[in-house]
């Protein structure tokens, strides 16, 4: 069983994030045991905090990360980027730059939008961010989720199409895994 920790990139509590998450859980029960962040106790990224002992909810986060073989995030786009709480959580995962729990670790993007845009735009500075993380984005497929509020039944992700198409993005990740 591959470890994946989830990350909501949305805080709220009926995010279809969160939805698309869970969806993703069960579609991969078989082979995948999802933890989940809470990165809304994340402190705001202040570099003056970065000394030991890192803030308790830091410091959990960092080892959620580490111990996983891979992230999946999956996210709302606020503003034609990504959210700030998101952003903060990547920062506070990414030092030190060479040897950060992120170095190396496989991670899913998944955006949501109520647009047919899917949170493309917050897709690219996700996969932007953790390039720069020296973290491995799953390059393809890019799975972007337009219209996520018709795709929603009672607070249920139910699009087999797309969770069907994100099922590719999880076999590449669990190659990359395996070939860690
Ligand atoms: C501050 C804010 C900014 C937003 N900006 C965008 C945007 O730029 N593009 C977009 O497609 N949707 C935008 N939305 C709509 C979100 O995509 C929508 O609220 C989405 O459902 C939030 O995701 P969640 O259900 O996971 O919380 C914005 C929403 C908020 C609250």
């Amino acid at each position: 069983m591959h470890r994946l920790l989830a990350i909501s990139g949305s805080l709220r509590r009926q995010a279809y994030s969160k939805a698309i998450l869970a969806a993703l859980a069960d579609a991969n029960a078989a082979r995948a045991r999802f933890d989940y962040a809470d990165i809304g106790e994340l402190p705001l990224f202040n570099q003056d905090l970065y000394v030991e002992p890192l803030p308790e909810a830091v410091a959990r986060f960092r080892r959620q990360i580490a111990e996983a073989d891979a992230l999946v995030i999956a996210s709302p786009e606020y503003n034609h980027g990504m959210p700030g709480v998101l952003k903060n959580a990547l920062d506070w995962a990414s030092r030190p730059h060479n040897g950060s729990p992120l170095k190396n670790k496989p991670v899913l993007i998944v955006t949501s939008s109520p647009a047919v845009t899917g949170g493309v735009r917050a897709q690219y500075q996700i996969r932007e961010t953790l390039v720069s993380a020296l973290a491995r984005p799953v390059n393809t497929p890019e799975i972007v989720v337009g219209q996520v509020g018709a795709k929603i039944v009672d607070g249920r992700f139910v699009d087999t199409a797309t969770i069907d198409f994100a099922l590719g993005g999880f076999a590449t990740m669990f190659e990359a895994i395996a070939a860690k």
